[in-house]
């Protein structure tokens, strides 16, 4: 019975950890793809002066809805159309969800704007 439990407990230790390393490569994974929106969007989607707006602490359902539209051509624009029909409609929802996960703050330049590094 001892023994059992032993087994089991070493099972769960296992079992815990592999869900963990799983959780943080999704988390990884998602960050990469949201990455991508930093260069115009400011770092975390903190943009500088509004320009493009934006995209931390934002409303997931808001943020989706609008890249849907872009990615459809429903919603008008320059450049947003071209990115939202780089993903699948998966990972536009895991990008709102980063994003509405992040606290808005203060603006950090895009990696352009600082002037090189
Ligand atoms: C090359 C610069 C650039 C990149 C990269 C970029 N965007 Fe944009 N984004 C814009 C511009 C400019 C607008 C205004 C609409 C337009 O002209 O396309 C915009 C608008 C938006 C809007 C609408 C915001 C609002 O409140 O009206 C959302 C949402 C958005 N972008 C999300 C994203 C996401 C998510 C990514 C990454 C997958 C991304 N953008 C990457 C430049 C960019």
């Amino acid at each position: 019975m001892k023994k059992l439990s032993i087994v089991t407990a070493c099972a769960a230790i296992l079992l815990g950890g592999a869900t963990n390393i799983w959780a943080q490569d999704q988390v990884a994974q998602v960050r990469s793809l949201a990455a991508t929106c930093f260069t115009c969007h400011g770092n975390e989607g903190r943009s500088v002066g509004g320009v493009p707006p934006a995209l931390a602490g934002r409303d997931k359902g808001e943020l989706l809805q609008a890249l849907r539209d872009f990615k459809e051509g429903k919603r008008p624009a320059t450049i947003m159309h071209q990115h939202a029909k780089g993903y699948t409609d998966q990972q536009l929802e895991a990008i709102a969800g980063y994003f509405s996960a992040v606290k808005a703050g203060p603006a950090t330049p895009a990696p352009a704007a600082r002037g090189g590094n």
